[in-house]
């Protein structure tokens, strides 16, 4: 982009394009990964403003660029190199840029990173976000390259929110790390230890961001449910204190364990439905009893559909989604259906599924019995075909229903777009003035991914 703008005839509109570069105070930011990520670009923004640098829209305006990564599957993990080889012309023209790479893929590939690529300056990891100021400023001062990425897993968990804009809807870490050690995650070595943050430090930041008009919360973590702070308080407990103890109208949490849901939990979720709502992600990775106990999720097939029954009967209008691996080492296409039974047993709305990656450090890598590649392509599209068949149908229920929608923006086409309770995206004609209010909207056309609907006056 930057060649086509600068060697364009249109050059002379950006005068100042070139000579600007290295020596502004630009950050540019490539996120990818979960909504943790997301979060922590976010905090990664706010860190570098208070230090005098300026969020821009591209990376060819930016002296510092960012790429914030995740190392979830392999396919990931490449994009940040044929990423990296994007940006070297811009650093070729201006060897003033500084290119750092963060994230689960910095914490993870940081002494590969520094040695296979020359263009990166700085690596820090998934603790080490705090430190960032100080990094670019000694990445500058000192033009050394810069390997930052040990884990704090003495300190405690103390990180208040750090949000610019928080709009209607924003987030909030309320765990991090995760200690399950599933045989084919890599998250327990990016993201280390499980840590949970005290009570107070969160109702804390959740009654700030009411008091900036956030309507809408997410709490964060790799495994919210199995939250812990002191004096045996649980995810239980925290939920209904920021439903009860707080102004917040919607809370939401991602990602929970199947295996950390109980019937205190489940208590919870149900007599606080008009603030919690009436959705669940579940993630269950596999249907089949002998797959789930090689990947250690700490569930049978029968445990899970027991414990999604009783959410059933709690809530009455539940919506459930899911992730789904297909082509876990050792499955057999038996177990395959096993998992596609599942997902009609239990009418999940929404499914992320993925093919099997294999991840370093992970259990899962070594095992012998891995499944061709062609194979597990094969189920995944198989899955997506037949789950598809079913969310049409699914979706058909809502025409005619109304529902209640917290509106969070007008979007580019124009209108009012928000989720219901139960999740569900939602778009209608609307003015600017509903955003930040809970509204009924009457479904006019329901897809599995998106509902049309009109304001009820
Ligand atoms: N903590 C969550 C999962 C977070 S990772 C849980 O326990 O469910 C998000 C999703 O990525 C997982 O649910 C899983 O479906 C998928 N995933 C994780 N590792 C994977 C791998 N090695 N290959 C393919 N998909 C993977
Ligand atoms: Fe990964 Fe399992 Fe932890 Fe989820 S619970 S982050 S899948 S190790
Ligand atoms: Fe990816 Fe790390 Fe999140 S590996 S999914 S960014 S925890």
């Amino acid at each position: 982009m930057l060649e086509t703008t600068i060697d364009s005839e249109m050059n002379f509109l950006r005068p100042q394009f070139d000579q600007d570069l290295g020596k502004g105070r630009g950050v540019y930011i490539s996120t990818y990964g979960c909504q943790m990520n997301v979060n922590d670009t976010e905090r990664m923004y706010s860190l570098l403003e208070m230090a005098n640098f300026s969020v821009v829209q591209t990376p060819q305006e930016a002296s510092i660029i960012i790429i914030n990564a995740c190392s979830i599957r392999e396919k990931p993990v490449h994009k940040v190199y044929s990423e990296v080889g994007t940006y070297r012309k811009l650093k070729e023209k201006n060897p003033d840029i500084k290119i750092g790479v963060g994230g689960c893929v910095g914490q993870q590939e940081k002494d590969k990173l520094m040695k296979t690529q020359p263009m990166i300056d700085f690596v820090f990891g998934t603790d080490n976000i705090d430190t960032l100021p100080t990094l670019v400023a000694e990445a500058y001062n000192t033009g050394a390259k810069l390997v930052d990425a040990k884990f704090a897993h003495k300190a405690p968990y103390h990180v208040e929110t750090l949000v610019r804009n928080p709009g209607i809807s924003t987030f909030v870490n309320i765990t991090k790390g995760c200690d399950n050690f599933c045989s084919f995650c890599i998250v327990p070595f990016t993201r280390g230890r499980e840590k949970s943050r005290p009570i107070n430090h969160i109702l804390m930041d959740i009654r700030t961001l009411v008091n900036r008009g956030v309507k809408e919360v997410t709490l964060l973590g790799q495994n919210v449910n199995s939250y812990e702070s002191e004096g045996g308080i649980d995810f239980a407990d925290l939920l209904k204190a920021v439903a009860t103890q707080t102004d917040i109208q919607r809370v939401r949490y991602t990602t929970p364990h199947p295996k950390d849901f109980n019937d205190k939990l489940f208590n919870v979720l149900a007599d606080h439905q008009d603030k919690i709502g009436e959705y669940a992600h579940m993630p269950v990775q596999s249907g089949n009893s002998r797959i789930l106990q090689r990947m250690n999720r700490g569930y049978t097939r029968e445990e899970y559909v027991e414990k999604i029954n009783r959410m059933k009967e709690l809530i009455p209008n539940l919506v459930l989604s899911t992730d789904i691996i297909v082509g876990f080492p050792g499955e057999t296409e038996e177990e395959f259906q096993d998992t596609m039974s599942l997902v009609h047993e239990v009418g999940f709305e929404t499914i992320y599924a993925y093919v099997y990656s294999p991840r370093p450090f992970t259990k899962a890598a070594e095992f012998t019995d891995q499944v061709p590649e062609d194979v597990k392509s094969e189920r995944l599209n198989r899955l997506f075909d037949s789950h598809e068949a079913m969310a049409f149908p699914l979706a058909k229920k809502y025409e005619g229903q109304v529902l209640n929608v917290l509106v969070e923006k007008i979007n580019d086409q124009g209108k009012a777009q928000g989720r219901s309770t139960q999740n569900k995206l939602v778009y209608f004609m609307g003015s600017e003035s509903l955003i930040g209010q809970t509204v009924p909207v009457k479904v006019t056309q329901a897809f599995p991914n998106t509902i049309r609907g009109e304001l009820v006056l």
